[in-house]
């Protein structure tokens, strides 16, 4: 009874990474669990980074991507991978985080073992199931899987009970924000040159990132005129792209932008250098699921490129807009936050809807509750129920 529970997490994309990163460290730093990481490899280039700025080292690595990936080839081959690694580890619990397709695909492969499933970041949803593409559906699938929620505000908790989904649902607040805790400082000094060459003072640095599925095609196209066009009649502003390592994005975003003055293209950034771009710069557009929930924290306005959005919570405080995929209103609206002082001060302000850098420990907790080894379910994150 008091031998320690041994939680395997398994991820496998950049965003995970980040996420899950200070959860394997505190479940390490406890005396109660033995925390073991396995990489599906999903992402290569762009997890290895992740895994190195956070000094993680991974017991398993399925080594699964391919260029030009499939959702079919990433879901396959983690199932298959992970047989050998569930045999092997023999863990109490997998953890999966978010709406991969590894977190999908690790979900199944832990239920075909009989393995229960904790479930991190759980219950974001928009009900479309073809936006985000294929996320709503990998999410809305783990979460019929999982026995365990962690859900990041009360609002996923409610989306969750809306669809009776059974298993014990906490709100734990998201652990990026607790991985800002140390990503983030004043006196960081970024490694790529080009963005400690840029004046963040006098010039209107605009940092920006794109890579949905859902987004192929028309719409990523509508939004890198509609970025075009903002550097071209704009000479005080600075665009900040680092670039996904995706072939089909690069296509598109090299295409219409490339050699554009004060467009500055770069390969994808580490987080520490990406997290203090967004704190320095003036806003942010993005189709990322990520940065919507890091830039308000810092205080950045947010234009979604997206036609909708599975985190309502900063819309609602006012610090991120949906912008859509029409180059108009795309346009439209970042030229408000530049031209109009008053629209970008109603929009800047720091809110923190999305955590309060604990959520590891709470969740933490919320495993210990249910292997029976605490008493008192853990007080939830935010407002009470
Ligand atoms: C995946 C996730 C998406 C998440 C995103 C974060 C799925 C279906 N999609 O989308 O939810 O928002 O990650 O970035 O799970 N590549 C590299 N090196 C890397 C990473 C990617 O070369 O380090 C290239 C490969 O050619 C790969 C392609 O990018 O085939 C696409 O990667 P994939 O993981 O399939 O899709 P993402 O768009 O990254
Ligand atoms: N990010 C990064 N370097 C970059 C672009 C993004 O470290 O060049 C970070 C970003 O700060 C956030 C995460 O990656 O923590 C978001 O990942 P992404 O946008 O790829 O996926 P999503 O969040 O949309 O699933």
């Amino acid at each position: 009874m008091n031998s320690k529970i041994k939680v395997l997490s398994v991820f496998g994309t950049r965003p995970e990474a980040i996420k899950m990163a200070p959860l394997v460290k505190h479940l390490a730093s406890r005396p109660e669990f033995e925390s073991l990481c396995c990489l599906t490899g999903q992402h290569r280039e762009m997890l290895d980074s992740v895994m190195e700025i956070f000094q993680l080292k991974a017991d398993y690595d399925l080594n699964i991507m391919q260029v030009r990936q499939t959702l079919s080839s990433i879901t396959s081959r983690t199932i298959l991978g992970m047989e050998e690694v569930i045999e092997s580890a023999q863990p109490d619990l997998i953890l999966v985080h978010g709406d991969t397709s590894t977190t999908f695909a690790g979900a199944l492969a832990a239920f075909y073992h009989k393995v229960p499933v904790g479930h991190v970041e759980a219950g974001l949803r928009t009900w479309d199931k073809y936006s985000p593409f294929p996320e709503e559906m990998n999410r809305t699938l783990v979460g019929d899987i999982a026995a365990l929620h962690f859900c990041p505000t009360i609002n996923n908790l409610r989306n969750l009970e809306r669809e009776a989904v059974a298993g014990s649902k906490f709100i734990t607040g998201n652990t990026v924000i607790d991985a800002m805790q140390t990503t983030v400082r004043p006196d960081f000094v970024f490694s790529v040159p080009e963005l400690n060459a840029l004046d963040f003072q006098s010039r209107r640095v605009i940092a920006v990132t794109c890579h949905r599925r859902e987004n192929y095609g028309e719409p990523m196209r509508n939004i890198m005129e509609a970025l075009r066009e903002l550097a071209l009649s704009h000479p005080e502003v600075e665009l900040v792209y680092p670039v996904h390592l995706s072939p089909v994005v690069r296509e598109c975003v090299f295409g219409i932008l490339k050699d554009l003055p004060r467009v500055h293209l770069i390969d994808p950034i580490d987080v520490e250098n990406m997290h203090n771009l967004m704190a320095r710069c003036d806003f942010v557009m993005t189709d990322s699921g990520g940065l919507q929930e890091e830039a308000p924290a810092l205080g950045k306005p947010v234009l979604v490129l997206r036609r909708e959005t599975e985190r309502p919570e900063a819309v609602q405080a006012g610090t991120v807009k949906l912008a859509g995929v029409e180059k108009q209103r795309i346009l439209e609206l970042a030229e408000e936050l530049l031209n109009d002082k008053a629209a970008y001060n109603a929009m800047a302000h720091a809110v923190n809807p999305y955590g309060d850098g604990h959520a590891c420990a709470r969740i933490a907790q919320g495993i210990l509750w249910h292997f029976g080894r605490l008493a008192e379910k853990p007080a939830d994150f935010g407002a009470a129920r």
